[in-house]
């Protein structure tokens, strides 16, 4: 695995991938393997032989680390926002008291038809529908495709990982257009796969002229161009549905394609309860699409309130939330500590393209007064 940069023109004759070398084996064995939990423990310990610099031969012990792929070994943990119940425990505030605009979450939750629907769930004990097929063929309905291009996966987050699975070797290439949603380099990563990054321009847009000649030169596998773009909102979408707990997604796929995601998928990765609770979320659209204007109109009110603000710089957004540079001085990691601190969370990133600003998430009206009261105590 590797990552390239890649900022304008010139360079991108010239373009190298950085590859780095594996880490080294610790070859200490730290703990047991253990296979079954109590009382009926069975231990697996795991050694090999190796000739010793005497000649006499010794057990090499090795740690658990030594059997994962070297790539892997080298791999940073996605950064994950903080679980809700943690969150409250760690800040001393009820979970329903916490206004939570950190992530792409519908704070108007599902419609009444889904609860109904989990709550009277007929074969939870049963394994769920491989190929989903009531929920493809609802979701066929919504969209106006056929359900033979639809795939449903464990969230879009599945369907992403599923895509570098089928189609990436060690060593192939992705271009990836920074700042952009983060999971696309980890499961490049994932996948041994080289990463060339072709930066937005300044207002977040693509710079398409580099990304034609970088697939010109370098011929990767993937390209990933993010509509609504994820920080900064670029392009029209949002998530209505409010199942983000459930984790169920769609994507719509060639048929060339969709044939060998079907293959690799795991049987079971739709659960009863998200294939239930979706198609439930479908048979409403009348509040889905009222749940979308109120989150449009929000994040209007949103957008013209933070523009208000002297220390913020809001972009323009076409999806649910807001990316705000952080100006005038103030650090934003700290201006997100202290609004968490009074129980509004807000998303911060610790990496170099976005470490100066802040992304809020447009909640319900109240959320969007709290926030605003808040800024007004930093300031
Ligand atoms: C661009 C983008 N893709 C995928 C996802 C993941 O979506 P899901 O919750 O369906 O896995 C997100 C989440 O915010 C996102 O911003």
């Amino acid at each position: 695995m590797g990552v390239s940069n890649i900022s304008n023109p010139s360079n991108a004759a010239s373009l190298g991938l950085v590859k780095s070398k594996a880490d080294i084996i610790d070859q200490t064995l730290k703990r047991p393997f253990c296979s079954i939990k109590g009382n009926h423990r069975r231990v697996i310990m795991a050694s090999i032989s190796s000739p010793s610099s005497t000649g006499h031969d010794v057990n090499l012990k090795l740690s658990g680390d030594s059997f994962i792929r070297p790539h892997l070994r080298k791999l940073s943990a996605y950064q994950p926002i903080l679980p809700f119940e943690v969150l409250s425990a760690k800040l001393g505030i009820k979970p329903e008291d916490i206004i939570k605009l950190d992530a792409n979450e519908n704070p108007y939750g599902p419609p009444p038809e889904v609860l109904e629907a989990l709550g009277s769930l007929k074969f939870p004990y049963i394994y769920p529908d491989p190929e989903s097929r009531q929920l493809r063929a609802a979701l066929a309905k919504d969209s106006g495709l056929e359900s033979d291009y639809i795939l449903v996966g464990c969230g879009c987050d599945e369907l992403i990982d599923l895509i570098m699975r089928c189609v990436l070797d060690p060593g192939d290439k992705i271009v990836d257009c920074p700042p952009t949603f983060t999971m696309y380099e980890f499961d490049a990563g994932i996948n041994a796969a080289d990463v060339i990054k072709v930066p937005r321009k300044p207002d977040f847009s693509l710079n398409v002229e580099l990304i034609a000649k970088v697939v010109e030169l370098e011929k990767p596998k993937c390209i990933f161009l993010t509509s609504p773009n994820n920080p900064d909102g670029r392009l029209d979408c949002i998530s209505m549905t409010g199942l983000a707990g459930l984790r169920v997604g769609y994507g719509a796929f060639p048929l060339s394609i969709i044939e060998y995601l079907w293959r690799a998928k795991q049987p079971y990765n739709v659960s009863v309860a998200a294939e239930v609770a979706a198609c439930a979320a479908l048979q409403n659209p009348k509040y889905l699409e009222m749940v979308k204007e109120s989150l449009v109109q929000e994040r209007d009110r949103l957008f013209k309130l933070l523009k208000e603000v002297p220390f913020l710089n809001p972009y323009p957004s076409y999806s649910n939330f807001i990316l705000c540079g952080v100006t005038s001085g103030m650090d934003a990691k700290k201006l997100k500590d202290d609004l968490s601190k009074m129980g509004v969370m807000v998303r911060h990133y610790n990496n170099k393209e976005l470490k100066g600003y802040i992304r809020v998430t447009a909640g319900k009206p109240e959320h969007t007064d709290a926030l605003m009261e808040c800024l007004r105590r930093v300031s």
